[in-house]
């Protein structure tokens, strides 16, 4: 047999543990792993002194999403060009219906979106925002399509917002038929209430983005959601999407503890930045919903990486352009009207690596845990995506651990001139990105093809 391509004297890293040896590709799947592989090839890649992870998962991103009055700046080609110059081989990306559209022409929108421009390969969550007798209807035809996890949210009142009656129909539904449901857990009651009266009170600068939504709003909507979902059992599969709170993860592990399949996502800007960066002249930047918190939750949200508490990380994947972030204006707009969302998929790989595991506060093993195999199984994308053995997809992140590189928008591929990350050092770096087989990234230079990703259906969900 002669393989399309070899990758030679790897240290790769699976949840099994680490092995040292060559790994062969045909087809776009692994073919073979072993410790010397002599047989013949189209390519040889050699790889020592390199780090080779799966393929990272990001399993939230906002491509081309229609929120806040705007359309974020990343469509799903420049998106997905920062993903995989990220070592992301596949996105989540959420289908977002308008108000009143039925949730099979969003999913077909989302498809026409994205299948002529996607460089990754890419799943869906549907958003749900009304509970109305269509919707509910077209869940298990939703899922049919390989959209088998879902966004529910408690927080965007007049926007998103299901009341605590529609949550629990919703989840009662999506459970019915095997779905994850993934909430936004934060109470949008008070922090309509509180916006409203810092408003008045001419309190509009971008840190008031962070008092309107203090973290006993995510910690109250947590301990409700997962009261609510407990009413139905322990078969229902939720996570806590963007999980910015201590607190918000130890609910969902207590659960766990006594049976419950309740996880956390949490996102590298919450383990990093701190609120502070709200008082900045740009700090309309760094404005996303859960806002930024203090550094005692930045520890709290690293112990619990660290244990294994948190499940999943995911970039929130949400790019406004500074002209979109000020509306066009050349004030910066009052907090409740900047567009909620930072960039993040191509820096995941980067921050996870360098705070996490040169820091020495998490493992590899943890590191691809949270980055591919759990959000692989979480979405049903395991075992074809999320780990490297024989008959999965080929794909790969390379990291040079030892490369520094100090980030800026200069060296990051999304459609805006600016990162939350400027002027960080680094130490650790994607050099190269294999998707199915194909080398799609390297030192800087996007290779993969416009619409050479694939969309990849999700299957049923494999969780403990
Ligand atoms: O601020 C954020 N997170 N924007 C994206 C929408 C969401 O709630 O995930
Ligand atoms: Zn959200
Ligand atoms: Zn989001
Ligand atoms: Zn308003």
């Amino acid at each position: 047999m002669v393989y399309d391509l070899i990758l030679k004297n790897v240290k790769a890293f699976t949840v099994s543990g680490p092995f040292e040896g060559d790994i062969a590709i045909k087809d776009g799947k692994i073919a073979k792993i072993g410790g010397d592989i002599q047989e013949q090839a189209n390519k040889v890649i050699d790889l020592t002194g390199k780090y080779v992870v799966p393929g990272l998962i990001d399993g939230h991103t906002h491509m081309e999403f229609p929120f806040m009055k705007e359309v974020t700046a990343d469509d799903f080609y420049y998106g997905t060009r920062a993903a995989v110059a990220g070592g992301v081989t596949t996105i989540v990306d959420f289908i977002t219906p308008a108000k009143g559209q039925d949730l099979l022409s969003a999913y077909e929108q989302w498809r026409s979106n994205a299948d002529p421009k996607v460089i990754s390969d890419y799943g869906l969550h549907m958003i749900i925002r009304e509970s109305n007798t269509k919707i509910l209807e077209q869940i298990p035809e939703i899922i049919n399509k390989g959209v088998v996890s879902f966004k529910l949210f408690m927080a965007y009142k007049n926007e998103f917002m299901l009341s605590d009656g529609e949550l629990y129909k919703l989840i009662k539904r999506i459970n019915d038929f095997g779905g994850v449901i993934g909430i936004h857990a934060e109470n949008g009651e008070i922090i309509n209430e509180l916006i409203q009266q810092f408003v008045s009170e001419g309190k509009i600068e971008p840190i008031y983005h962070y008092y309107s939504r203090p973290d006993i709003m995510e910690i109250e909507a947590t301990n409700r959601i997962a009261s609510i979902a407990s009413m139905l059992g322990k078969d229902v599969k939720m996570y806590i999407v963007h999980t910015s709170t201590g607190e918000a993860v130890d609910i969902m592990s207590s659960y766990r503890k006594q049976g419950f399949k309740f996880y956390n996502e949490t996102v590298p800007h919450y383990l990093t930045l701190n609120t502070d960066f709200l008082k900045r002249p740009d700090g309309y930047r760094y404005v996303m919903s859960p806002p930024l918190r203090s550094d005692e939750q930045r520890t709290k949200l690293w112990m619990r990486l660290a244990s294994g508490d948190i499940f999943t990380v995911g970039s929130d994947h949400c790019v406004y352009s500074d002209a979109q972030k000020k509306r066009y204006r050349e004030e910066v707009p009052p907090f409740h009207e900047i567009p909620n969302g930072v960039p993040g998929t191509e820096t995941i790989l980067p921050i996870l690596f360098y705070y996490g595991v040169k820091k020495g506060i998490i493992g590899m093993e943890r590191f691809i845990e949270v980055t591919s195999y759990n959000p692989a199984r979480l979405f049903g994308l395991y075992p074809r995506k999320g780990t490297i053995m024989p008959g999965s997809d080929a794909d790969f992140a390379v990291i040079d651990p030892n490369r520094k590189v100090r980030i800026s928008a200069d060296v990051l591929h999304s459609n805006i001139n600016y990162t939350i990350y400027e002027g960080m050092e680094v130490e650790g770096w994607n050099i190269m990105t294999i998707r199915r087989g194909e080398i799609v990234y390297e030192e800087g230079q996007v290779i993969g093809k416009k619409g050479s990703g694939k969309y990849i259906p999700g299957k049923t969900p494999v969780l403990v």
